[in-house]
């Protein structure tokens, strides 16, 4: 007879106590507790299920299986999971409500069914017809897709093991649920458990399997940081809902590199791959151009990526002067404030700053510094930065600029796009010789600001 347990879970961030707690020790926030109860005690149920057939092996006797990856044809997608998924992987991919997850995973599952590959698409949110609508509209149709409504993880299960799929989506794991686990569909303890027999299945089957998970209001997957540590790969699928273009990132891949990015644009027909992101970003880039705006070359993940920052600078009307910034980070802004106040003399403590990434884009890397202070000093001084030159370079707290990596992708991506000069780190030691573009190496701000500005 199973022990019944009674426990208390924060639902924010799973931690877990016998009694009621109005705070929570773990993460603060406030009334976040709920009582859960397991039917049976986690510990006996691990040691019944898995059998014990994988002994210590010492290292130089394993043989290495060669890691199998299926491409989904959808090369953005593919380039984010570290091309392509991993066979017998967990994917985590979470969104925003109303981003475009089932509709990606749909074309997904279309594009692998149509391989000859066979998909089970677990549905626990909409009903068949309503897929059946959704993939109408994007013209995913194939006899190896099989679509499955269901909220009930045993028969989900069951199903997939008769049915032995190349790829299982689960839509999504909020809204599943296991008998094992008193609780509702959507708490902490029913989502851990769920994910837990999904990568039981996924691993012991050599099964892909993708879960669509929802963010919370505060911008966090919800059910929560212990999903994260569970799967093998966390893609995050951001975007601005009144922008058509979506992006793909990763955050956690135990099969490949992070941060990468893919780009897609939403529309009637599903999500477009853009095969050249750049172009899309500076699309509104004006040629005659305002003080205050600069073109940086960041590193998302493998790929170099064009965008445009916008500075404004005006007198504070309040006592405290603000700081706003959008799409960089805020304390590296306030860093590069503190930089140029005492480097270059440059005074904005009665004065607000404003920063922007036009495009929705987070730029999170410290190559970007030296574009934001530009764009700062140029809306300050009010003089127009050349339109033709491209900004790469990390600010030091000396004032110094400090290199960066993947230099020469980046300078390719500038001069690909027409762009005539760029400012990069001295310390970058690179050769001179690139056609049809100027490189210009600085060792601090002073010398990028003399460089850089026009008259
Ligand atoms: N006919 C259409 N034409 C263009 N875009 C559409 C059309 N229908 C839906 N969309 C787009 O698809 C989005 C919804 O996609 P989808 O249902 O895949 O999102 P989701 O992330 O799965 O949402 P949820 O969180 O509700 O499950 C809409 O926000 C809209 O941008
Ligand atoms: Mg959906
Ligand atoms: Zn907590």
């Amino acid at each position: 007879m199973a022990k019944v347990k009674s426990k208390y879970v924060c639902q924010n961030c799973g931690y877990e106590t016998a009694g009621y707690l109005g705070k929570c020790p773990e993460c603060g926030s406030w009334g976040s507790f709920v009582e859960e109860i397991s039917g049976v005690s986690s510990s006996t149920k691990q040691e019944a299920i898995i059998p014990d057939n994988n002994p210590p092996q010492k290292l130089s006797e394993i043989k290495m299986g060669t890691e199998i990856r299926v491409t989904t044809g959808i090369s953005e997608f593919d380039r984010v999971l570290g091309g392509g998924i991993v066979q017998g992987s967990l994917v985590l991919i979470a969104g925003d409500p109303g981003i475009g997850k089932s509709t990606i995973l749909l074309q997904t599952s279309g594009e692998l069914s149509s391989q000859g590959k066979k998909v089970l698409y677990v549905s626990a949110e909409e009903s068949s017809s309503q897929i059946k609508l959704r993939a109408e509209r994007l013209g995913v149709n194939s006899d190896n897709l099989y679509i499955y409504p269901q909220t009930n993880f045993e028969l989900i299960k069951k199903h997939i093991l008769d049915m032995n799929p190349d790829l299982v989506i689960i839509d999504s794991i909020q809204a599943i649920y296991t008998t094992m686990i008193q609780s509702s569909a959507g708490s902490v303890s029913q989502i851990r458990e769920c994910c837990n027999e999904l990568m039981e299945v996924a691993k012991s089957n050599n099964i892909s399997i993708i879960v669509i998970g929802h963010v919370t209001k505060e911008g966090n997957i919800a059910g929560p940081k212990v999903l994260e540590h569970m799967v093998d790969t966390v893609i995050q699928f951001e975007g601005d809902k009144y922008k058509t273009y979506r992006i793909l990132r990763s955050m956690k891949n135990r099969f490949g590199n992070t941060s990468e990015v893919g780009i897609f644009e939403m529309g009637a027909k599903g999500l477009a791959e853009v095969i050249n992101p750049s172009e899309l970003f500076l699309k509104e880039y004006n040629q005659t151009q305002t003080p205050g705006s600069t073109i940086i070359v960041t590193s998302e993940g493998t790929r170099p990526l064009l965008v445009e920052i916008q500075a404004l600078v005006g007198t504070t009307p309040y006592p405290a002067p603000r700081r706003v910034a959008n799409g960089v980070d805020l304390s590296r802004v306030l860093q590069i404030l503190a930089v140029l106040e005492k480097r270059i003399g440059l005074n904005l403590s009665r004065q607000d700053v404003y920063v922007n990434v036009i495009g929705g884009i987070d730029v999170s890397e410290p190559a970007a510094d030296l574009g934001i202070a530009l764009a700062i000093i140029t809306c300050v001084r009010d003089v127009v930065f050349d339109s033709h030159t491209a900004i790469v370079g990390e600010i030091g707290l000396s004032g110094e600029i400090r290199a960066v990596n993947h230099i020469d992708k980046r300078i390719n991506e500038a001069q690909k796009l027409g762009f005539k000069k760029i400012i990069i780190p001295y310390a970058n030691d690179i050769s001179d010789e690139i056609p049809n573009i100027e490189i210009v190496k600085v060792k601090r701000i002073i010398e990028a600001i003399t460089r850089a500005v026009k008259g």
